[in-house]
């Protein structure tokens, strides 16, 4: 197929079909920044509100600069891989410090920002500033498969570079920004992962995956994902008003978020099997109160978790409750209110706390 063909079909579908979404009305590369890297965690429909909500708190990458960094994580709360919460905030503060609140004009000097990968930068210099880069997504992975019956692992580097010599052909000189947009919309809409609609499909004539049949089996993608199980305890240590939290680490699937003190086993564990000294020294206060929680289930990317909770009342204060390994603070209801936490800890909360 001839490339400028490919371009002009994509190009034409994208005229009658895209949606009307907030991001595609500006050419700051602030929020298109900003909406590009939300878009990463999430589809445009839940991603949406948390645009809104970080765009009408931070309207400018100065005042994202100058947030203070829970705040960040507050917003970026149920997004997930809170890592990149906090690379958003580092890339603004860099964008403040050594480019003076302005972001790079290119493509190469865009992917030297924290946290700024080869799709960022070329979706920044793309639909900022016109460019021709293109952007290789997933959906833009899933189209060129299909239409140019491209069977490389997309995970392997032989796919990987096959995929963008074919990603740098295609797209038209002086028509990356709408090309671009096309593409991935597209994929997301027409060329989609389960139901892909052929039928009404302007390329059929000429892709691969249709005339072969093949719609299901491309793109290729080796390595499944594997799904790791946890159990994790949670103790929620209450006094009067006060609740017990703790701030976790920066690392993991909840890196900086604040949670309760926990135990975590390989399996399966009723309370009076988990071994641990915390645990021990409060069970053996007078009159204690503990209530076991349903248990909560959540499925992330990797990870398999059950959850359970064990709020545990103290009638008096405890003297030797926080450590340095525990971390542990008596915070009130107003201020965990504030706090950013993991969806789960919000729901559990919710229904038993608040
Ligand atoms: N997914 C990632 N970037 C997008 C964009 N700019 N528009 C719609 N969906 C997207």
């Amino acid at each position: 197929m001839h490339n400028g063909f490919f371009a002009k079909e994509i190009t034409r579908w994208y005229a009658r079909n895209q949606r009307d979404l907030p991001w595609r009305h500006t050419r700051d590369p602030y929020l298109i920044w900003l909406s590009e890297v939300i878009l990463q965690q999430t589809r445009v429909a839940q991603g949406m509100p948390y645009y809104r909500r970080f765009a009408d708190a931070f309207p400018t990458v100065r005042s994202l600069a100058a947030a203070n960094q829970e705040q960040v994580l507050r917003l970026w709360q149920g997004l997930g891989y809170y890592s990149r919460a906090r690379n958003l905030h580092r890339c603004a503060q860099e964008v403040v410090s050594r480019h003076n609140g302005q972001f790079p004009r290119t493509y190469q000097e865009l992917l030297k920002l924290p946290g700024v990968g080869t799709y960022t930068a070329a979706a920044i210099a793309s639909f900022a500033y016109n460019e021709t880069v293109p952007v290789v997504d997933g959906n833009v992975y899933r189209v060129l498969s299909r239409v140019f019956g491209i069977k490389n692992d997309i995970q392997s580097a032989t796919g990987q570079k096959k995929f963008r010599q074919l990603a740098e052909q295609l797209v038209p000189d002086g028509k990356a920004n709408i090309y671009n947009q096309a593409i991935m919309e597209f994929g997301a809409l027409q060329c989609t992962p389960g139901q892909p609609a052929c039928l009404l499909c302007p390329l059929s004539t000429m892709c691969y995956a249709y005339q072969h049949g093949e719609q299901h089996a491309l793109p290729v993608k080796l390595k499944k994902t594997k799904v790791r199980t946890r159990y994790l305890h949670y103790l929620v240590i209450r006094q009067g008003a006060d609740v017990w939290m703790k701030r976790r680490d920066n690392s993991g699937i909840w890196a900086g978020l604040y949670d309760f003190y926990l135990i975590e086993t390989t399996h399966r564990t009723p309370l009076e099997q988990l071994d641990d000294s915390l645990l021990n020294l409060l069970l053996q206060q007078k009159g204690i109160d503990v209530a076991v929680s349903a248990t909560y289930h959540h499925l992330l990317t990797h990870q398999r978790l059950h959850v359970t909770f064990y709020t545990i009342t103290l009638r008096r204060p405890l003297g030797n409750l926080s450590d340095e390994s525990n971390r542990l603070q008596a915070y009130s209801v107003d201020e965990i209110e504030q706090l950013p936490k993991p969806v789960l800890i919000d729901n559990f909360l919710q229904n038993e706390i608040f």
